[in-house]
């Protein structure tokens, strides 16, 4: 496990758009994994501002998004696909068959899962997976006591969750409750995973996850089994190194 402690959230962002950049650089059509929330914005924007320069080229990358909401229309605003729409496709040049979502409003819940288990497989895997982390612990919607077994699934989100996530609905009322999410086995299954954690806020739940005990209810203490893991930190968020 490879753990970079950056001072200041521009060397943070920058810090994390290098590893991607640096994996695209090796590997131009490398199928990456997009987590939402706070914690990335400015790595996209960084990612963003880079492809308008011709610093990196999106052309031939894939991209799978890590997690979404249920219930909700694709293109409502609090939606990890218009979330990511906003900041990373309308920045890049991303071509549109290489970006996969999962449904928000799947006819069949199951299918849905299956379908997005089968795409992931059939493009060979993911070979970098963005990862946030809750508070927590959750990783992507794997909430606490998710079975590290678990493939593509839907989830119940935690009050908790829901309450992090008040910030793109307005208010709690209109966070959905239910999510369906890449599940750990498929969290593990990628080649190459970097978590980012920045703020006081995450300094405790970053340090249990990394340094304690592996337990399916702490689901980002599952990181600690992968051969292939880089931290980024701001110095808050680092109580590890
Ligand atoms: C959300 C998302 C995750 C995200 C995490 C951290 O609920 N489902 O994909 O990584 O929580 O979010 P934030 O960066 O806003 O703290």
């Amino acid at each position: 496990m490879k753990i970079i402690v950056k001072d200041g959230q521009q060397d943070f962002d920058h810090a994390a758009a290098m590893e991607i950049v640096q994996l695209i650089n090796k590997k131009p059509n490398a199928v990456i994994g997009l987590a939402t929330g706070h914690t990335p914005k400015g790595m996209y924007k960084v990612l963003g501002e880079m492809c308008k320069n011709n610093e990196v080229d999106f052309s031939n990358v894939i991209t799978f998004n890590l997690d979404e909401y249920l219930g909700i229309k694709s293109d409502h605003p609090g939606s990890c696909k218009s979330y990511l729409q906003e900041r990373f496709y309308d920045l890049v040049n991303l071509k549109q068959q290489n970006i996969y979502h999962l449904n928000s409003q799947p006819e069949d819940y199951e299918e849905e899962c299956h379908r997005y288990n089968r795409l992931i497989q059939q493009i060979g895997g993911i070979d970098l997976l963005i990862l946030g982390i809750g508070h927590n612990g959750h990783l992507g919607f794997n909430e606490p006591n998710t079975s590290f077994k678990t493939e593509v699934h839907v989830c119940q989100l935690t009050d908790r969750t829901r309450t992090a996530n008040i910030w793109s609905f307005g208010c709690k009322e209109d966070v959905p409750t239910e999510g369906i999410t890449m599940g750990i086995k498929n969290i593990m299954g990628c080649k190459k995973l970097m978590l980012l954690a920045n703020g006081e806020a995450k300094a405790d739940i970053v340090k249990r996850a990394l340094k304690g005990v592996v337990t399916e209810e702490l689901p980002a203490s599952v990181l600690q089994l992968h051969n292939d893991v880089v931290i980024i930190l701001d110095k808050e968020a680092n109580e590890l190194v």
